[in-house]
């Protein structure tokens, strides 16, 4: 076209190449276009996503919940949690049905002076041997995952070699266990398998042990059992906690990119409540009367340990006998973190 355009020896030649030149200049801009799209999503997606969430996570609270709780990570994914042994020696895996309809999963760890005696047993012989007088730790995990998460087998395995019985439960909707996740649901579900086990174990005191969301979780269960059936357990372990669930997503790293947005509170914070979560160990542990140890690791990166500190002091300001609150902190330099504080082979020790 140029070519014949050029070609003619009209003195509007000039004009007609000028237009052709703008036609194709019109062309190549719808053909800029035409792959702009791509562009754009790639370039708006996520800022959309980072805008719009808050106003969602308002609007439907329920979406927060999610986020909290990543029970859908139910990592490791393709753990057999009816062959506990495969991870962790001297363990039975039961289910239990904690109210019509809801059934956890529960791992049950010896004391490892019992190892030989467990092999090649059966249920009821584990159910038997919680009567033999050695402290039974019920252990409250933390959010994301299943009992069969490294550092929770590795719980299993410092604690049952310091001669605790372990009673490990998927909290419903984790796991194998069956229903949906919710605040008083989970505190039902603890106070079953705290039911269940205080009628086999005889005299042996029975303690809650949380770790991470599951601190609030025992804090909830131990204040239930002392409001509502005036039954102290018998001591309420702390690791990596926080005071409640607003002050911890004010603190977690993943909301720090929302932390400058405007209304972040009334938003993201606000809607915790909204959604039904409130695990509000700084108010619980003013109602306990039973030994409170606190851990928390001074590099932990998730939880900042003065929400650890601050739950203590509350604590300690609210009991009577203020030799029954403690408060441990590690040092950096063991690189315990968030998760590892039962990979420190003096825990059991700390705790007796
Ligand atoms: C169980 O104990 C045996 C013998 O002490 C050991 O060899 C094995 O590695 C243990 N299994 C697990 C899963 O820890
Ligand atoms: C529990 O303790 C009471 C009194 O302290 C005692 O009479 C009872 O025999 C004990 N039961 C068991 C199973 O040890």
């Amino acid at each position: 076209m140029r070519r014949r355009g050029g070609a003619g020896d009209s003195g509007d030649s000039g004009d007609i190449g000028r237009a052709e030149g703008r036609a194709g200049g019109a062309r190549g801009a719808r053909a800029q276009r035409s792959r702009l799209p791509w562009l754009r999503t790639l370039l708006l997606a996520p800022l959309l996503t980072y805008v719009s969430l808050p106003f969602l996570i308002r609007l439907f609270p329920g979406l927060l919940t999610k986020f909290v709780y990543l029970n859908f990570l139910a990592f490791p994914f393709f753990a057999d949690f009816r062959r506990p042994e495969l991870l962790v020696n001297n363990t039975v895996s039961l289910y239990l049905t904690t109210e019509p309809g809801v059934t956890v999963g529960v791992w049950h760890t010896v004391p490892g002076s019992r190892g030989a005696e467990a092999r090649g047993k059966d249920r009821r012989w584990y159910e038997e041997a919680l009567a033999d007088a050695h402290p039974v730790i019920i252990y409250l995990h933390g959010n994301g995952g299943t009992r069969a998460a490294s550092h929770r087998v590795q719980f299993l395995k410092t604690m049952g070699a310091a001669d605790f019985h372990i009673l490990a439960l998927d909290y419903r909707g984790y796991g194998d266990s069956t229903g949906h996740p919710s605040e008083s649901g989970f505190t039902t579900d603890v106070l079953a398998l705290y039911d269940w086990a205080k009628a086999r174990s005889g005299n042996s005191s029975i303690l809650f042990w949380g770790h991470s969301l599951g601190t609030g979780i025992a804090t909830n269960a131990a204040r239930k059992l002392q409001e509502e059936r005036g039954v102290q357990v018998d001591a309420v372990v702390l690791e990596s906690p926080y005071t409640n669930i607003r002050d911890a997503g004010a603190n977690v790293p993943i909301t720090k990119i929302y932390r400058q947005f405007p209304g972040f509170e009334y938003l993201i914070l606000d809607s915790m409540a909204r959604a039904g979560m409130f695990f509000r160990s700084d108010e619980n542990v003013k109602v306990l009367e039973c030994p409170l140890l606190i851990l928390h690791a001074e590099d932990d990166t998730v939880l900042p340990p003065a929400l650890g500190r601050k739950l203590y002091e509350t604590a300690r300001e609210a009991y009577k006998d203020k030799s029954k609150v403690k408060f441990i902190t590690f040092p950096e330099k063991l690189g315990l973190g968030h998760d590892y504080i039962s990979f420190n082979p003096e825990l059991p020790a700390l705790v007796k």
